[in-house]
């Protein structure tokens, strides 16, 4: 079977004035395409810690990662960059979109960044802004757009580049509940269609709707479960009406 991700040993220690912090210890697994996982855990846990290593944002002080069966400590910077942009999409918990371009200079980004041409650029990132619902507001720019808005441009931009994986770093925090709700429908529907999504939450009200749950604690990976996902149009239907949608 082809492993997207795998860890072993995965330990990661910061320098923190005199002393050394060991954020992550240890942690020993592996992703498959089209898992759908959360992970779990207090404040301090360690899953930002992971999800920064994973998305090859940060490197480990001790342990392997292979992602896509590249070995990423034995990769050229370059090397890695490039793997990173053609295999992950990564949405955070504010968004961190560009505040002066509009929706689809915003989810262009990525495709520059690859040296994609500029028509089918453009072409490529109306797509995923129509995927996510907002085909009608590719030329406004994020502060005309609603939290739950943006979020779905912060998604559009992760996906335009045909991710095998979206890492998400409290994608719905800053979101109410319909809201929140509406971005996990999009990422039960993107991992349907096949992507992988490694999503950190301290909300068991959305971990319900991912099959898998890593739970850390102190930088320790503690428990590793699958589960039938929660149906998320169901509980759509069940919240009380709103005036507006995200
Ligand atoms: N750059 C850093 N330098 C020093 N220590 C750090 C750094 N980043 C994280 N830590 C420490 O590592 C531990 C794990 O942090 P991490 O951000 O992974 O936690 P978390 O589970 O994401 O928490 P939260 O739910 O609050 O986001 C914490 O004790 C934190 O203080
Ligand atoms: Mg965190």
């Amino acid at each position: 079977m082809t492993v997207l991700i795998e860890t072993i040993g995965l330990t990661k220690h910061y320098q923190a004035g005199e002393g050394v912090v060991a954020a992550l210890k240890d942690v020993s697994l592996s992703i498959t395409p089209g898992n759908f996982v959360a992970a779990m855990g207090p404040s301090g846990s360690g899953k930002s810690t992971f999800l920064n290593l994973i998305g090859c944002l940060d490197s480990a002080t001790h342990g392997s990662y292979r992602l896509m069966n590249e070995d990423v400590a034995a990769l050229s910077h370059d090397r890695l960059a490039d793997l990173r942009s053609r295999r992950l999409g990564f949405v955070f918990q504010s968004f961190n979109l560009l505040p002066r371009a509009d929706a689809l200079a915003n989810v262009e980004l990525p495709l520059i960044y690859r040296g994609m041409p500029r028509r089918q650029r453009r072409e490529r990132a109306a797509e995923a802004l129509a995927a996510v619902g907002l085909a009608d507001r590719m030329h406004h720019r994020p502060t005309q757009l609603s939290g739950g808005q943006q979020q779905r441009v912060a998604i559009a931009r992760a996906i335009v580049g045909s991710p095998d994986l979206i890492l998400a770093d409290e994608p719905t925090g800053a979101l109410d509940t319909r809201t929140g709700l509406s971005i996990m429908a999009l990422f039960q529907a993107l991992n349907q269609g096949g992507v992988g999504i490694l999503m950190v939450t301290h909300d068991p009200d959305v971990a319900r709707y991912a099959e898998r749950v890593l739970r850390f604690r102190d930088g320790r990976l503690i428990a590793d479960e699958t589960q039938i996902p929660a149906n998320v149009a169901k509980a759509l239907e069940a919240l009380p009406e709103a005036d507006d949608a995200a």
